[in-house]
């Protein structure tokens, strides 16, 4: 793994991006030099020891010389973030965990991006990757939100050449439904993707029923699927076994094995 860097670093940017989400961006040369897409960072919301916990971001989008994060401003920790001025320093432990394996994205290979929510944060740093890898390639997004005032990052995507599909729970906009349901037509209609379902990767990042569909879709149709896990983390580096899930193999520890995992190793 990367060597990890703790710090204080200037927050460039903190605005609000939606009804209750924001984005943060933090100069820190040093953590973007080593990251990579699915990587998190582990921030301390406050400067003291009150709240105590560090919160775990992941990285959505890593920069020449900062990085991004998208969060939902829910709780103590991120409401004081959602405080935070440019200018402010903040305490940085990261980049952490290992990110997603770009291996399986061949050169004959597409890739399908399904979101839950606030899901959408580690996977426009890993757009962004894909495309700059091979320019070629056909990226499709699907959004999942409860309506369309929490629709996010649509125009980013589509600024890199990706398509992008909605679902909305409440059928504002776009499919009326769940993602999983929108993902599921995408690949029964075989369109707009167009290929062969066993030559496509699935990434995603969102909440478990959501992760755990995906998983039953892509073992039945024989499709290579990641996902970056979320899990309440204390530590973050590996050490208190907070963050464990049960895979195939024995228990892992989503900060330090993941939070990137192969979808067909996990017991749900
Ligand atoms: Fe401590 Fe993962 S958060 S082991």
């Amino acid at each position: 793994m990367s060597k990890i860097t703790q710090g204080k670093f200037k927050i460039l940017s903190n605005k609000r991006v939606g009804p209750d989400c924001f984005k943060m961006a933090i100069g820190a040369p040093a953590i973007v030099r080593k990251a990579a897409p699915g990587q998190f960072v582990h921030l301390r919301c406050l400067n003291s020891t009150e709240p105590l916990l560090r919160r775990p971001f992941s990285l959505h989008r890593i920069n020449r010389n900062n990085f991004e994060i998208l969060y939902r401003a829910v709780g103590r920790g991120t409401n004081l973030l959602a405080k935070k001025r440019k200018g402010d320093k903040i305490d940085v432990l990261g980049p952490l965990g290992n990110g997603f394996q770009l291996s399986a994205f061949s050169y004959q290979l597409s890739a399908i991006l399904v979101a839950g929510g606030i899901g959408v944060a580690p996977l426009l740093a890993l757009a962004e990757k894909l495309i700059k890898a091979q320019r070629k390639k056909d990226i499709l997004v699907l959004l999942g939100v409860k309506n369309k005032k929490q629709i996010l990052c649509e125009r980013d995507f589509k600024r890199l050449g990706a398509r992008v599909q909605i679902a909305s729970d409440d059928g504002t906009r776009g499919y009326k439904g769940l993602v999983t349901g929108l993902l599921r037509k995408v690949l029964r209609t075989n369109e707009p993707t167009n290929q062969r379902t066993n030559e496509l990767t699935i990434y995603a990042c969102g909440p478990k029923p959501m992760l755990k569909e995906i998983a039953q879709i892509s073992f039945r149709l024989g499709m290579a699927a990641y996902a970056s896990l979320e899990e309440n983390m204390a530590c973050g580096v590996g050490a208190c076994l907070g963050c464990a899930i049960k895979t195939r193999e024995s228990y892992k520890r989503v900060c330090k094995d993941g939070p990137v995992f192969n979808l067909k190793e996990i017991r749900w």
